[in-house]
C-alpha cells in the first residue's frame, strides 16, 4: 500500500483510492483510542524522524491519542565514544555505573528535547513526564546492578490528564523514586509498561532496524504462543539480534491484554502509517492468540443463532425466522466466538447464476456491541463471497442501513440490484429494506 507524503523524494507515492477505503475503514475502529508509539533513540537521528512526525500529526488528526516513549541508546554510545568512556551498560538492561547513569540522563535530556521540538513543528502539544516510578533493580545474580532501575509503576493519572487534554507525553527511558533518585530503564519495557497504563489498542515500537526475520524470512503476523515458541526454539536465529528483546517485550505486552503490538522498521518511509492503516502491514504483528473467531455454523448452534435473531426480530431489525428457517439453512450461518461462546452470527445466501451473495442475519449481541464485531462480520463475509467466487455482496436492513454505509462501505442499491429469486421474496415481505450493495 502507498501512503502520500508531504515532500521530497518520497511523494512518488500515490495515494490509490483503494488505499483511502481501507485507511477510512480503519478509522472509527481507533477514534479516541491510544496508541503507545516507542522510538528507538536512532530514529531520531535518521532522515525519516520528519515524516514520522507527520504521520503522528495525521494519527492526532483523526483522533487518535498517542503517547511517545523513546530510547536513548544511540546517543548514549555517542556522548561515551566522545568523552572516551567505557559503558557498563548502554540498553538499560545490565549494570547502570555512575557514568553510564550521567551519560544516560543528558542523552535522554537531548532525545525527549529533539522529540518535542519535532512533534511543535507539527503544531502538536506535548510534555516530558515523570511518569515512571522506580526503584533500584537491586543485586541480581550476586551482582549490584547499582542505577539500573525496575519499574514499579506508572502514574497512570499524569498521562490520562494529558492525554485528556490532547497533549502528547513524552516518556525517557528514566524513573525516579520519591527520594528523588533517577534510575536508568530500558525503553522497549517502559513502552510495554505505559502502553498497559493507558489501556493502549496498539503498542507500536519504531525500530532502527529490519523487523524480526527467522531464515530469511520476516515474521510478518504471530499469536503470543507463536512468539513464545520461537524465542524458545529459534532464539539464536532470530535477525537481527535487536528483534530478541522486540518480541520479548511484545510477548509480555500481548499477554497484557495489548491487542496488537507491531514492530516496524522506523527508517522506511511509508512504515508508520502502512501497518496502522492496512490489512498487509509491513512490519511484525504479534497479536493476542485467538480468543475470538469466526466459525462455520453447526447444528449445536441452532439454539443460540435463534436466540440472537429474536433479539433483533423484537426490535424488528431482523426478518422473523424460526428455528426450522435457520436449521434448514444452518450451512449458510457462521458464528463469532469470544471465549467459545457465540456472540454474534451472520449468514451468506448464495446466488450462483448472478455471482452475487447476501449478508443476512447480521446480529450481535446486546453487550458485545461497538466492541468491532459488525465490522469484522462484514469483512468475513465479504472475504468468504469473493473465494466463493462473488462479484457482488449485498444485504437488506431496516435499522443499520446508515451503518452498513459508513462503517461497512456498502452503497445504496435498489430491488433492481436483487438477484429474481430474492426479489420475488422482497417484494412479498412488504418490509421495504433498503439495499446495500458493495462490488468485490
Ligand atoms: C448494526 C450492528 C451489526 C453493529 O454491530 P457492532 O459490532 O455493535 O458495530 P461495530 O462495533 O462494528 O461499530 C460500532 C459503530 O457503529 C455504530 N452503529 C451501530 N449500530 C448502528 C446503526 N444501526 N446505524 C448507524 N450506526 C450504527 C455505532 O454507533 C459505532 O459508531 P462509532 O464507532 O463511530 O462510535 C449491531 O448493532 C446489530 O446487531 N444490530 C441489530 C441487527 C441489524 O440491524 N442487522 C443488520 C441487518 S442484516
Amino acid at each position: 500500500m502507498s501512503i502520500p507524503r508531504a515532500a521530497g523524494p518520497e511523494s512518488r507515492y500515490m495515494l490509490r483510492l483503494t488505499d483511502l477505503r481501507e485507511i477510512l475503514r480503519y478509522i472509527p475502529q481507533f477514534r479516541d483510542r491510544v496508541f503507545v508509539i516507542a522510538i528507538d533513540g536512532a530514529i531520531v537521528s535518521d532522515d525519516n524522524f520528519t515524516n514520522l512526525m507527520l504521520d503522528i500529526k495525521l494519527l492526532r488528526s483523526l483522533r487518535i491519542g498517542v503517547a511517545i516513549v523513546h530510547g536513548a541508546g544511540l546517543q548514549i554510545r555517542q556522548a561515551a565514544a566522545k568523552e572516551g568512556l567505557r559503558l557498563s551498560n548502554s540498553d538499560g538492561i545490565g549494570v547502570t555505573d555512575p557514568a553510564t547513569l550521567r551519560l544516560s540522563i543528558q542523552a535522554s535530556q537531548s532525545v525527549t528535547h529533539q522529540v518535542l521540538q519535532g512533534l511543535a513543528d507539527n503544531d502538536l502539544r506535548a510534555a516530558a513526564t515523570n511518569s515512571i516510578v522506580a526503584h533500584p533493580a537491586g543485586i541480581l545474580g550476586g551482582i549490584d546492578h547499582q542505577w539500573t532501575g525496575r519499574l514499579e509503576r506508572i502514574d497512570t493519572a499524569v498521562l490520562k490528564t494529558l492525554l485528556d487534554g490532547d497533549i502528547i507525553p513524552v516518556i525517557a527511558p528514566l524513573g525516579f523514586d520519591g527520594e528523588g533518585r533517577t534510575f536508568r530503564l530500558n525503553s522497549d519495557a517502559v513502552a510495554v509498561e505505559v502502553a498497559k497504563a493507558v489501556q493502549a489498542v496498539k503498542l507500536i515500537y519504531l525500530s532502527a532496524h529490519k523487523p524480526p526475520r527467522l531464515n530469511g524470512r520476516t515474521l510478518r503476523t504471530l499469536t503470543t504462543d507463536e512468539t513464545v515458541a520461537i524465542l524458545k526454539k529459534h532464539r539464536t536465529e532470530l535477525q537481527p539480534v535487536e528483534a530478541i528483546s522486540k518480541l520479548e517485550n511484545a510477548t509480555k505486552a500481548s499477554k497484557s491484554s495489548i491487542p496488537r503490538v507491531h514492530i516496524i522498521d522506523g527508517t522506511t518511509p511509508e512504515g508508520l502509517l502502512a501497518e496502522v492503516f492496512s490489512n498487509d502491514g509491513v512490519g511484525t504483528l504479534v497479536h493476542a492468540n485467538e480468543y475470538q473467531s469466526f466459525r462455520k455454523a453447526q447444528k449445536k448452534d441452532l439454539r443460540a443463532i435463534h436466540a440472537l435473531i429474536q433479539q433483533g426480530v423484537e426490535a424488528d431489525e431482523l426478518l422473523k425466522r424460526t428455528r426450522a428457517d435457520v436449521e434448514r439453512q444452518i450451512d449458510d450461518f457462521f458464528v463469532f466466538e469470544v471465549d467459545k461462546n457465540p456472540v454474534a452470527c451472520g449468514a451468506l445466501h448464495q446466488f450462483v447464476e448472478q455471482k452475487k451473495a447476501e449478508l443476512a442475519c447480521v446480529y450481535v449481541d446486546n453487550r458485545n456491541e461497538n466492541r468491532g464485531i459488525g465490522v469484522r462480520i462484514i469483512r468475513y463475509a465479504e472475504e468468504l463471497a469473493r473465494t466463493l467466487g462473488h462479484e457482488v455482496l449485498f444485504c437488506l436492513s431496516t435499522q443499520a442501513i446508515n451503518y452498513f454505509v459508513q462503517k461497512g462501505g456498502f452503497q445504496l442499491g435498489t430491488p433492481d440490484d436483487l438477484p429474481p429469486a430474492r426479489r420475488l421474496i422482497y417484494d412479498r415481505s412488504g418490509r421495504h429494506s433498503q439495499v446495500l450493495i458493495k462490488r468485490l
